[in-house]
């Protein structure tokens, strides 16, 4: 691994950051983002970037202040590499290629995205538990498993809080085991209780990596990548992408059971993030950055054929369903050309609801630097943020500068009852000319302008698959 993606085993704090411009005042609470880095080299060469080492860090923002702390995530894994001295784990997600020393210990990475709900931060992967993160010194306290009433063997990276009610909708996927069709839905209270659980069985073995909640609906969205006992027994890596494959879309009410879901079918798309659902009678419409193709480059295809090289493309997609209509599948448009990356957010507290605006990073082929560091990378890489004005269909971007690349924007609302899209814009930019991260702040209100405030750290921040930002008062951040 070199350029961008270069593994740098780094645990740091930072106080008093320099801060280039001015953060407002009212900015009150921490960015925490979660992402891996290669503790040791991967036991196998063909091992993925998935399966790298979680590695939490905050950048802690009051009275125009900043602090930076990183820290490992103490996985199971992350503690008995550390005693060998090497990496004893195998392929990722494929437990029967590791070493048989380490086959009874937990072997999540927890790598993907803070989770800040019921007054704990949690690190998250799909292919484990939760891992509970003290929200101040960043260590690692314990996994959870809601006191013993979450059953799935797995927890999403991708829950949703209902903005209206407080609850968590959460769910894990080959809940009973590697490759195995179960899913549990869950729904947690407010404070963290599991109050309520949902059991089916998915048509294919697939990721299941988001979903979306509307008012009314859960929505499962996945394609393309799947996996069988056999391939785990073959000491083959977990996913491959088989392009004979639908994609799939499960809709289930809110309050349904198993026998509730109704499955509609696609033609074949990546389907990773989503932004956002609402429904409206039988009529049920999720936004989402679906790609046109599988998004990463290092799974293998199916039939043993090379996988492609050329970058896969995502877009701003509006895909409707008609619940009583008994056809099994669903309109789509795109709805803007810009071609995005997919990792994006909303204002979350419209999250469930009708929204207008989406946020996500993208690579403006216009100011991509010189340097071609951006072009270099296995995959786009996104030196700009947009605002996407989904009822005005206009964009709005903000530009990191030349030789950065984004990673994923978090939404900051200006205030508890500013309208909808009205606040600021945090991200770290990578500035790959320096070899140094910046924390960005930009105002939704000119994006154009640039940034408001620029926090420089003399060298790398923790990497960032997913971010989030807690207010002060929703965790003990002091
Ligand atoms: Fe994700």
């Amino acid at each position: 691994l070199s350029g961008p993606f270069e593994s740098r085993r780094l645990e740091f704090d930072l106080f008093d950051c320099e801060v280039q411009g001015t953060i407002p005042k009212d900015l009150d609470g921490a960015f925490y983002r979660l992402g891996g880095v290669w503790c040791y080299p991967p036991r196998f060469p063909n091992d993925i970037p998935l399966h790298s080492d979680g590695h939490i860090s905050r950048f802690r923002i009051r009275t125009g202040r900043v602090d930076y702390r990183g820290r490992f995530v103490r996985t199971e894994r992350y503690v008995a590499n550390r005693a060998a001295g090497r990496n004893l784990f195998g392929l990722y997600r494929n437990r029967l290629t590791d070493d048989p020393s380490v086959q009874h210990l937990d072997g999540t990475v927890a790598n993907t995205t803070p989770l800040a709900f019921a007054g704990k931060l949690f690190a998250l992967k799909e292919d484990g538990l939760p891992h509970v993160i003290d929200p101040l010194t960043l260590e690692t306290l314990g996994r959870w498993n809601g006191a013993g009433r979450f059953h799935s063997q797995t927890f999403t990276a991708h829950p949703k809080r209902d903005p209206v009610s407080g609850e968590l909708i959460t769910f894990g996927y080959e809940a009973t085991g590697p490759a195995s069709r179960d899913v549990f839905l869950y729904t947690l209270s407010p404070d963290g209780e599991v109050k309520r659980e949902v059991r089916f069985q998915v048509p294919y073995v697939s990721v299941m990596h988001d979903i979306a909640i509307t008012q009314h609906h859960v929505i499962f969205p996945f394609g393309g990548y799947t996996t069988s006992p056999e391939r785990l027994a073959a000491g083959q890596l977990h996913w491959c992408w088989d392009a004979s494959l639908p994609s799939v879309i499960g809709i289930l009410p809110r309050n349904g059971d198993a026998g509730d879901m109704r499955w509609f079918k696609g033609p074949l798309q990546c389907m990773m993030h989503t932004f956002n659902a609402h429904s409206a009678g039988d009529i049920v419409t999720l936004d989402a950055p679906f790609y046109d193709a599988n998004l990463f480059p290092f799974v293998p295809n199916h039939d043993g054929s090379p996988p492609r090289r050329e970058h896969a493309k995502g877009y701003v997609r509006r895909l409707t369903f008609d619940l009583s209509s008994r056809q099994d599948s669903w309109h789509e448009s795109i709805l803007f050309p810009t071609v995005i990356g997919d990792l994006g957010c909303i204002d979350p507290r419209f999250l469930s609801l009708p929204q207008r605006y989406c946020f996500a990073g993208y690579q403006d082929p216009q100011r991509v630097a010189e340097s071609g560091i951006l072009t270099r990378a296995p995959w786009p890489l996104a030196n700009s943020y947009a605002r996407f004005d989904l009822q005005d269909r206009r964009v709005e971007s903000y530009f990191a500068g030349p030789d950065c690349s984004l990673d994923e924007c978090c939404f900051i609302p200006r205030s508890a009852g500013a309208p909808e899209g009205d606040g600021y814009l945090i991200g770290v930019a990578n500035n790959h000319a320096r070899d140094r991260s910046e924390l960005v702040v930009a105002d939704t209100r000119n994006l154009a302008a640039g940034d408001i405030a620029r926090v420089i750290l003399p060298l790398r921040a923790g990497p960032q698959v997913h971010g989030t930002w807690v207010g002060q008062g929703e965790l003990p951040l002091d």
